[in-house]
Formats: structure tokens, C-alpha cells, sequence
């Protein structure tokens, strides 16, 4: 009885903590720019909701990069906010308000030096970026999504998906041998046990079939993977490789 009574002393105290209490996934350059020392101060003042800001990857309620709903243009991109827990009353807060025109106002008034780096969303940019990619790079884009994402970020909307120890095309593409570890990434360590590349590599044994959902693809897509990985811009999107 008395452990019941504890119990539910204590329970609404954790609950109203965790529930306004948001965990926002926020790219450095963004973090850097001062802008969330002066948007978070009077969204927590106006609304008791305290959001921690943590890096991409992390375990986050709500992530700030290009996938999910536009909310400003600032720094060269179109920032978007992805909600990975929609159920979690602070993050419904949080995304009202970075919605409203009131949460837009206070991004836009944030103003460095005179400067306001950041503006309304035009939801264009991001098309635009791809636009610039020729044919098999956007193929190896689709192909990589398909294919990769379970374990990899391949880009800035997988950010913090995939497997956090698994690095990051975009850390793989800062290495200076890039070219070689992609073209041969189907032998190289854990791929081979599960990817299979039609005309190139013998089908799995079968007495040894593939321990998860496998990887199947042709050369054609594997050149499409190497176009997309050439195009894009290196950059640390994930944990950094740890076995080499
Ligand atoms: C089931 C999980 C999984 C999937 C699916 C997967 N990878 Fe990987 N990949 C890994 C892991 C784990 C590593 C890190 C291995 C290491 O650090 O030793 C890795 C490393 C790599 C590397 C670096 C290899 C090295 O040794 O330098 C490349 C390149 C790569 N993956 C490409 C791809 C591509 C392209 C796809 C999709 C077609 C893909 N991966 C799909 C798990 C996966």
C-alpha cells in the first residue's frame, strides 16, 4: 500500500517532466549561429516547455534538418522539422509554435550584427540541390535510400536514422579513398554476408542464405550509388568510422 502511494506521488512528477521536456536533434552550423539562445528563452518563457538541444543521432524527439515540415530558410538551407515522436505533448508545443506566426516572427527577428540570417520557408531549396545532380546521381540517391538507410545516414533527411555506430555516407566521403570503399563496399566487412550484385558477385550459398534482408543490386545502380556519393558534399552526418 505504502509503495502504491509512493507510486503515484511520484509518477505525475516524472511524467510532467519528461512530457515538457523536448529533445531537438540540431546540426552544429545551425547551433552555432546563435540562433536557438535567442528563439528557445521565449518559447520556454511562454510556454514552461524547455527543449535540450541534442547533436544528430542522438536519441531526440524532434530532429531540425531538411526532412519533414518547412519552418525557415536561413544559412544557405531550408530547414524542416521532422517529428519523430508526434504522441509527446512538448513536441506538439514546440512544432505548433515554430509554426505559428509568432514562433516565425521571433526566428526571423533574431538579427547578429544587424543581419537577419534567417527567413520564411520556400520550400523550393532543397529540389534545387538535388536539380543540380545529374540522372544517375539522383538514381543513386533513390537506390541509397532503398538500400542503405536501414544502416547508414545517406544524407542530410536520414541524418540520425540508420544505425547510430554506422558511419555516415557523408563521413565516408571526407575520407580520401571514398571511391575505392564504395566501388568495392559489397565485399568489404559486414556487407557481403547479405549483398549481392546481379552479374558480378555468385548468388548467396544455399546453405548459407543471407542472416538479414538483403542487399540486391545491379552494376548499373552501383555506378548510380558512386555518382550520388561523388555529388554530394562531405560532411560529418554521423558517428565517425571507428574500425579502420
Ligand atoms: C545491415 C547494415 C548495413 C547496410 C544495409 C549497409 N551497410 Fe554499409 N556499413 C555497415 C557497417 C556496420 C559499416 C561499418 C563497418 C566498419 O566500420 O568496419 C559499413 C560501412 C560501409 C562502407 C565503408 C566500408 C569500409 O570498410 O570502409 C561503405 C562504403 C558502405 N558501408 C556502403 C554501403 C552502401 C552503398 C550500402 C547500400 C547499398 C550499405 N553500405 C548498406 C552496415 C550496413
Amino acid at each position: 500500500m505504502i509503495l502504491i502511494c509512493i507510486a503515484l506521488f511520484l509518477m505525475p512528477f516524472g511524467a510532467w517532466a519528461d512530457d515538457r521536456l523536448v529533445r531537438l536533434a540540431v546540426p552544429q552550423e545551425l547551433v552555432q549561429s546563435g540562433l536557438f539562445k535567442h528563439i528557445l528563452p521565449r518559447f520556454t518563457l511562454k510556454t514552461r516547455v524547455k527543449v535540450d538541444l541534442v547533436d544528430p543521432g542522438d536519441a531526440a524527439e524532434a530532429v531540425l534538418g531538411t526532412q519533414g515540415r518547412p519552418a525557415f530558410d536561413g544559412l544557405g538551407s531550408a530547414w524542416a522539422l521532422d517529428i519523430l515522436a508526434p504522441d509527446h505533448p512538448g513536441t506538439q508545443t514546440f512544432a505548433e509554435w515554430l509554426h505559428s506566426d509568432v514562433g516565425l516572427r521571433t526566428v526571423v527577428s533574431f538579427a547578429p550584427d544587424g543581419a537577419t540570417p534567417f527567413g520564411p520557408p520556400t520550400q523550393q531549396k532543397a529540389e534545387v540541390v538535388v536539380a543540380e545532380m545529374s540522372g544517375d546521381a539522383l538514381l543513386g540517391h533513390e537506390v541509397s535510400l532503398r538500400q542503405c538507410t536501414r544502416c547508414h545516414a545517406v544524407d542530410l533527411a536520414t541524418r540520425g536514422k540508420g544505425i547510430g555506430s554506422t558511419p555516415s555516407f557523408g563521413v565516408l566521403r571526407s575520407l580520401d579513398d571514398w571511391e575505392e570503399r564504395f566501388s568495392a563496399f559489397y565485399v568489404l566487412k559486414p556487407h557481403g554476408a547479405f549483398t549481392i550484385i546481379t552479374d558480378l558477385t555468385p548468388p548467396f550459398p544455399e546453405d548459407r542464405p543471407p542472416p538479414i534482408v538483403p542487399i540486391e543490386l545491379s552494376l548499373d545502380e552501383l555506378d548510380a550509388v558512386l555518382a550520388y556519393v561523388a555529388a554530394m558534399p562531405a560532411a560529418d552526418l554521423g558517428a565517425p568510422l571507428e574500425h579502420q
